[in-house]
């Protein structure tokens, strides 16, 4: 699962069904994964990539290994050479790295399937989390209408593609593009479904959405970074007209979602985090349920 270009429409809605139904049902599920073996690889930071995957092994009743880059022989050898030795001894890889090109050449040299934890391009398993999260507050997903707030990133690609699958409009407001994120195939199919839009007018984007949602404008490893300094002023200068606040869901009703970690007071309001209609602590929570649907699918076990 490295993004949705392989995945029809009806496994992505099966794949949500199927994670409400193991949120409500979690025992059903208990010994499922029994004996089997996840590696999880990070060459980045990770709060809730890391749990989800971890807790949801030990709840399907099988087992995780945390893999932090450098401190494995991944800094110094073939990606192929320790994919396949890998994929020898574990029966699942899911890994989050800086470039999409060395996630492919894992998903080449391995003999088990490997899951995208977000690289630069692509956020599948978040995406799949916001979806449920956007189906179990309102019913339904054909039909809804995302507003997404923020930077062109691998998250807003996610959710271009798993939104016009699913038969959700999306507009897209991103004065900043990633270029290291910038996908030119999925822009034009997500094109020619209609579902797909783009503008520079927040309040106009909010005032029809069912769901207004926004991410972090720096990349999470340069936002300490001093040398990121003047670009990240750059930023903060440009996107604070399109920060989420009372003054933008001004007469809006719609769910407020951020897939985390958030940056109160840059992206997001504080208020705006814990106000009513906020939703970002489900689908941070929804990352456990959906996890387990995704390994349960790629395991053969729906
Ligand atoms: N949303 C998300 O992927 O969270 P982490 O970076 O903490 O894993």
């Amino acid at each position: 699962m490295i993004n949705f270009k392989d995945w029809t429409s009806e496994e992505i809605e099966f794949l949500i069904d199927k994670a409400i139904e193991v949120k409500r049902e979690p025992t059903k599920y208990r010994t499922i994964l029994q004996d089997k073996s996840l590696a999880m690889i990070f060459q980045k930071t990770s709060t809730r990539t890391r749990v989800s995957f971890e807790v949801a092994m030990t709840q399907l009743g099988g087992h995780a290994i945390y893999m932090d880059w450098l401190t494995t022989q991944f800094t110094l050898a073939d990606i192929s050479d320790e994919i396949k030795y890998l994929s020898r001894n574990v029966d699942c890889i899911m890994a989050r790295l800086k470039r999409n090109s060395d996630l492919m050449k894992m998903v080449s040299a391995s003999r088990v399937p490997v899951i995208n934890g977000c690289d630069e391009k692509y956020h599948p398993c978040q995406a799949i989390a916001d979806l449920m999260t956007m189906k179990e507050h309102k019913g339904k997903l054909r039909g809804l209408r995302l507003a997404y707030i923020g930077v062109h990133n691998n998250v807003c690609n996610s959710l271009i593609e798993a939104c016009t699958m699913v038969g959700m409009e999306i507009t897209i407001v991103t004065p900043i593009v990633h270029e290291s994120a910038y996908d030119a195939e999925l822009l034009e199919k997500a094109k020619k479904t209609g579902l797909y839009h783009s503008t520079l007018d927040a309040k106009s984007a909010v005032s029809y959405a069912d769901a207004v949602y926004t991410d972090t404008w720096v990349d999470m490893e340069l936002f300490g970074d001093p040398k990121f300094k003047k670009e990240k002023e750059k930023r903060i200068k440009l996107l604070m007209p399109y920060q989420i606040n009372n003054k933008l869901m001004e007469n809006s009703k719609a769910l407020i979602m951020h897939d985390m970690p958030i940056h109160r007071g840059y992206e997001i309001s504080g208020e705006m985090v814990k106000a009513p209609n906020s939703v970002i602590y489900d689908q941070a929570e929804n990352r456990l349920h959906s996890e387990k649907a995704i390994m349960l699918k790629l395991f053969n076990k729906f």
